[in-house]
C-alpha cells in the first residue's frame, strides 16, 4: 500500500493566489459584466522592455539555423548571462560575487521553495509573519512542522513583523538554523537598512545560521541607503543565500527567468558537526532536477544590462513605482494606516476588520481584488495588500471605485 507524504495533509486548503483566483472567477461568473480590476497578485501587466524582445527575436532565430542552434545549456545558465549578472548585480555595487556562485533558474518561488531540501528535517526555521506563504509550505510539505492550530504551524518560529516593530522582525528568542528574510518586504513592502540586516548576518555567524534572502524586489529601490544585496554587509558570504527575479523588475512573470546566488563559503554542518558547503550541493540537485532556463530567455534577460535594457527596465519600474504612490496618496486620504509603496510595488493597509471581509467588500462594491493580509500570517489579520502592477488607467479607476465604496 503507498503511503501518502502525510505533511501535504497539514497543508491550509490551497495556496493563497489559487483561492483567491477561485473567489474571482466565482464572482465574475455571478456578475459577468461587471470590470474587475485585479491590484491582488503581483502580476506585472507591461510588455517586455523593447531591447530584451530583440534578443528573444534574434535568439529564436538562432536556433533555427543548425549553426546557431543550442540543444542542453549547462544547468547552472549560460556564462555570458551569470557574468553579466556578477558584474551588473554585485560587483558594481562592490558586493564580491563571481559568476560561477551564480545558478540561472525559472523562478524565485522555485528556488526559495526548494532550497530548503538541502537542509535537515530538523532544522529549526525562523519566518516572517506575515510572510510570502511559499517560504512556510514548502517547509510544511517537507516535514518540518507539526499540525495547524490557532493561526500557526506548531514547530516554527515566527517572526513577528508588526506597526510596532516597523514590519522589521526582531532576531529570534530561541535557537534558529535557517533564516527567511524578504526585502523590500512582500508584503509588506517594508525596508531593512544596512545596519539592521547587519544584525541578521551576525546572529547568523554566532549561531552558525544561515539566512535565506528574498531581494527579489530590490529593483524597486528608491532609498539609495539601503541595501539591494545583502553581500553588501560585511560577512555575508559565510551565511547567506540570495534570490533574484526578472519577474517584477523587467516583466518576466510569464517568461520566467530568475537566480540564485550561493557563494562558495556557505556552509552547514553534518551530524558529525562538520561543515558542508552548500554551493556543490545545490549544484548538485540542479543538475540532477533542473535542465536550465531556454537560451532566448536567457538572452533576453541578459538585454536587461544592456544601456537601453536598463533605460527601459527604470521606465518599467518608475510606472509601478507612480502607481503605488497612487495608491498610498488614495489610501492616506481615506485615513488608514499603511506600509510600503516608497520603496516597493506593495501598499500593506491596516483596514481595521477582518482581511477577508474587506476583501469581500472591496470585490463586491469596487470590483478590486486585494490580497487578505490574514493570507499571509496571522499577523497579517486585520490588514491588505494592495498591488502597483496595473496600468495607470486601472489604478486610477479602482482608487476612484474604492473611494467610492468606502465613502
Ligand atoms: C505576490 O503577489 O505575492 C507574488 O506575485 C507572488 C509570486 O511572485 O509568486
Amino acid at each position: 500500500m503507498l503511503k501518502i507524504n502525510e505533511h501535504y495533509l497539514k497543508l491550509q486548503a490551497s495556496y493563497l493566489f489559487s483561492d483567491i483566483a477561485k473567489r474571482v472567477a466565482a464572482f465574475q461568473q455571478a456578475n459577468p459584466d461587471k470590470h474587475i480590476i485585479r491590484l491582488g497578485i503581483g502580476d506585472v501587466t507591461k510588455a517586455l522592455p523593447a531591447a530584451c524582445i530583440s534578443a528573444f527575436h534574434k535568439a529564436v532565430d538562432e536556433m533555427a539555423v543548425d549553426s546557431s542552434f543550442r540543444g542542453y545549456g549547462p544547468e547552472q545558465g549560460y556564462a555570458f548571462l551569470r557574468e553579466t549578472i556578477a558584474k551588473n548585480d554585485f560587483q558594481a555595487r562592490g558586493a564580491e560575487i563571481s559568476a560561477d556562485e551564480i545558478f540561472i533558474s525559472d523562478g524565485a518561488k522555485c528556488d526559495t521553495g526548494n532550497i530548503q531540501e538541502l537542509f535537515s528535517t530538523d532544522a529549526r526555521v525562523a519566518i516572517p509573519d506575515p510572510v510570502y506563504p511559499v517560504y512556510l509550505d514548502t517547509n510544511v510539505m517537507a516535514g518540518r512542522t507539526g499540525v495547524f492550530a490557532e493561526g500557526r504551524y506548531q514547530g516554527l518560529v515566527y517572526l513577528d513583523s508588526t506597526a510596532e516593530n516597523k514590519y522589521v522582525p526582531a532576531l529570534p528568542s530561541e535557537p534558529v538554523d535557517l533564516i527567511y528574510l524578504c526585502f523590500p518586504n512582500n508584503p509588506t513592502g517594508s525596508t531593512i537598512s544596512k545596519a539592521e540586516l547587519k544584525t541578521w548576518v551576525d546572529y547568523a555567524k554566532a549561531n552558525k545560521a544561515l539566512i535565506l534572502f528574498d531581494a527579489a524586489y530590490e529593483a524597486f529601490i528608491r532609498d539609495e541607503s539601503l541595501p539591494h544585496s545583502i553581500y553588501e554587509i560585511e560577512g555575508a558570504r559565510e551565511v547567506a543565500i540570495e534570490f533574484r527575479s526578472y519577474s517584477k523588475s523587467a516583466g518576466f512573470t510569464g517568461t520566467r527567468c530568475a537566480y540564485t546566488v550561493i557563494p562558495k563559503e556557505c556552509a552547514a554542518y553534518d551530524s558529525a558537526g562538520n561543515k558542508q558547503l552548500i554551493h556543490p550541493l545545490w549544484n548538485r540537485r540542479h543538475c540532477t532536477k533542473f535542465n536550465g532556463v531556454s537560451y532566448p530567455v536567457q538572452r533576453a534577460a541578459e538585454a536587461v544590462y544592456s544601456e537601453e535594457g536598463k533605460a527601459q527596465c527604470k521606465a518599467l519600474i518608475s510606472g509601478y513605482l507612480e502607481n503605488a504612490d497612487l495608491i498610498a496618496a488614495a489610501v492616506r486620504e481615506l485615513g488608514y494606516d499603511y506600509v510600503g509603496a516608497a520603496n516597493a510595488p506593495y501598499v500593506w493597509i491596516r483596514c481595521g476588520r477582518d482581511s477577508w471581509e474587506f476583501f469581500d467588500l472591496l470585490l463586491n462594491k469596487a470590483g478590486v481584488v486585494c490580497t487578505p493580509g490574514a493570507g499571509f500570517g496571522k499577523c497579517g489579520q486585520g490588514y491588505i495588500r494592495l498591488s502597483a502592477f496595473n496600468s495607470r488607467e486601472n489604478v486610477v479607476t479602482a482608487l476612484e471605485r474604492i473611494k467610492a465604496a468606502l465613502a
